[in-house]
């Protein structure tokens, strides 16, 4: 029989109660016959006022011994900024080498969204994971005062560049519109730029299919707004591709609704979910938070795993939810309930 071990970290703020939702819909769309093993870990910013700990390399060692990671939220106002965010959020996709990080965007039906009633918007961002900007090299001269320089060196390797156009091109071919738009900024950046260009074009080479196109990054963010249909799959640096997903979730339908998956494509190391948002320690416990983006991690999850007929279950019953939903205001619970009936039945 099947089994699925899965690693939990809940983390900070909402991150506890919308994993305890996405739990309960993946519970409720297994088969039988399929063993769901979870493992609880206690990570986030209570593990560190209480250890000093973010990631130790025992639990580093533990999580690697699962098939998947489920994430919540990590970051707290209480924790000086970047020491979970580095220390733990970016440690295990660094650790894990998760150099895919998938961020799809649809609109959903009756979602308040300034692109509300626009059709056909549905295409996936693939953010490069474990370079960029993200890798911490850099540093500040004369730190505090006014002579103070610092630096924050993007790195960029052909083999990291490459095995990451390679998954977009494949993720392009495998869709109807076969399209592929390379996001960078070559009139600037042009060491960094010129290499993903050149790579991107090589590569493009091996997929006669795939239509491809090139937009700079402040460009590409109008065509956000004002054409998101004429988007496939995006393929893009790490930090221009954060920036992006978080514009692309406001104009297609809220950032409750905005699911990630940090993929190792390699099937080295377990590949992990989170919703795009954060841990929101503002309505954190008022059952206020969407649990929808964490069950839609929950169906990317499943897609990844090799169980595609119920991660379709899951988005089918999201658009039926988001369709029938009423005026009035559900909670965190309520949602995660809906889903998970209609995902059983
Ligand atoms: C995200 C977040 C993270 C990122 C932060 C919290 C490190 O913004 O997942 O998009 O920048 O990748
Ligand atoms: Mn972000």
């Amino acid at each position: 029989s099947r089994s699925i071990r899965l690693a939990v970290i809940p983390g900070d703020g909402i991150g506890q109660e919308v994993v305890a939702q996405g739990l309960k819909v993946l519970t409720a769309v297994l088969p039988q016959d399929v063993k769901l093993e979870t493992k609880e870990y206690d990570l986030g910013a209570r593990r560190w006022h209480a250890t000093g700990e973010t990631l130790p390399d025992e639990e580093l060692a533990s999580l690697k011994q699962h098939d998947a990671i489920l994430l919540g939220a990590i970051g707290d106002p209480s924790v000086p900024s970047g020491v979970l965010e580095r220390g733990l959020l970016l440690k295990l996709r660094f650790a894990f080498d998760h150099f895919v990080n998938l961020r799809p965007s649809k609109l959903f039906p009756n979602t308040s969204t300034p692109l509300a009633g626009r059709p056909d918007i549905d295409f996936v961002v693939v953010r490069e994971g474990t370079e960029g900007p993200y890798t911490g090299n850099g540093g500040s001269l004369r730190t505090g005062t006014p002579a103070e320089v610092a630096t924050e060196v993007s790195l960029n390797t052909a083999y990291g560049v490459e095995r990451v156009v390679r998954d977009a091109y494949e993720r392009a071919n495998a869709r109807p519109r076969k399209k592929l738009t390379l996001v960078h900024k070559n009139n600037v950046l042009v060491y960094a730029g010129h290499m993903w260009k050149n790579i991107f074009d090589k590569v493009g080479q091996e997929y006669p299919e795939v239509t491809t196109d090139y937009l700079h990054v402040d460009a590409a963010t109008i065509f956000f707004v004002t054409q998101p249909e004429r988007f496939d799959v995006i393929v893009t640096d790490n930090l221009f591709g954060d920036i992006l997903t978080d514009l692309a979730a406001a104009v297609t339908g809220g950032i409750g609704l905005a699911a990630s998956g940090n993929i190792n494509p390699t099937g080295e190391f377990p590949s992990m979910f989170e919703p795009v948002h954060g841990s929101a320690p503002d309505i954190a416990g008022s059952g206020k938070a969407d649990p929808t983006a964490t069950i839609l991690s929950v169906a990317l999850l499943l897609r990844h795993l090799g169980y595609a007929p119920q991660a379709a279950r899951i988005e089918e019953a999201v658009a039926a939810d988001l369709e029938a939903r009423g005026e009035a205001p559900r909670s965190t619970d309520e949602i995660g309930d809906a889903l998970a009936a209609r995902v059983a039945g």
